[in-house]
């Protein structure tokens, strides 16, 4: 039973009103989607581990002076977030060609990239999120010039700290989206990294196999996505083992 007010509800997540003024609950739902929710499943335990990897990498951010909107995890499938106005944009970071700039571009999916690129969607179902760039974004009116900066430099450093804690672990990123937000503290406003950071939201490859451990697994009809899912919490030190059944919810430490 959840009698609290539910301010929002997307494809993976739903937003509900927080314990304190300022404050929000981000609830991880089991659903899978893709190509704009053209295809669907639930998958069981997949929330689960989302709010779980997410929460480690937000707290790591924080840790070292990135701002985000995390506060803290709250149970297995929530976590309590600062109140952001999210800008409608998604941030995508590119480190090696795959996906869709591998087609837009004809390069062959696994070449690195002769530097890391920033590309900008902007967030709108209706459209199918199409690509835009800084003058659109500008011009539009959905960030000012000065916040666009701000946010090329968290996606930057997001995209340096993330590469080297996966590369740790024997993971390439590949690339990965964040979404930024507005955070006011009194007549103050600061670009927080908001959203989730997740195998849904990043490309990770096998540092020795290249094989796939994100959303490409369900994306491309190749299963074993919550196995994949399972596996980086498990190289990142979340979780101790997959002994137990898929489904039934992975094995927590602490
Ligand atoms: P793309 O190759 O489909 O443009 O995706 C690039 C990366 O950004 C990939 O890791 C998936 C992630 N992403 C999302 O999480 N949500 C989105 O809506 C988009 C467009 C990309
Ligand atoms: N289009 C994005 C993807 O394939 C997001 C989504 O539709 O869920 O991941």
């Amino acid at each position: 039973m959840n009698r609290r007010r539910r301010i929002y509800e997307g494809k993976g997540k739903i937003i509900y009103e927080g314990p304190e003024p300022g404050t929000l609950v981000q609830h991880f739902k089991d659903d899978a989607t893709a190509f704009n929710n053209k295809k669907h499943e639930i998958v069981d335990g997949k929330g689960v581990l989302n709010n779980r990897i997410s929460e480690y990498i937000f707290n790591h951010l924080n840790a070292i002076g990135i701002p985000t909107h995390f506060i803290r995890r709250m149970n297995m499938r929530e976590q309590l977030i600062r109140e952001v106005e999210i800008i409608p944009l998604e941030v995508v970071v590119r480190n090696v060609a795959a996906g869709s700039i591998a087609k837009r571009l004809g390069l062959e999916e696994g070449t690195q990239l002769p530097r890391s690129i920033i590309e900008f969607y902007y967030k709108n179902d209706e459209l199918d999120d199409p690509m835009v760039a800084e003058e659109h974004i500008t011009a539009f009116g959905w960030a000012t010039p000065q916040e666009l900066d701000d946010i090329m430099a968290l996606a930057i450093r997001v995209n340096d700290f993330l590469s080297g804690l996966f590369l740790g672990v024997g993971i390439r990123l590949v690339d990965f989206k964040i979404e930024c937000g507005r955070l006011f503290e009194g007549d103050m406003m600061r670009i927080v990294v908001a959203d989730e950071i997740s195998p849904d939201s990043c490309r990770l490859w096998d540092i020795e196999t290249n094989d796939k451990m994100d959303k490409d697994r369900f994306r491309r009809d190749m299963g074993g996505m919550l196995e994949a899912y399972q596996e980086v919490a498990r190289r990142l030190g979340i979780i101790v083992s997959q002994e137990r059944p898929v489904g039934s919810g992975p094995t927590l430490v602490q």
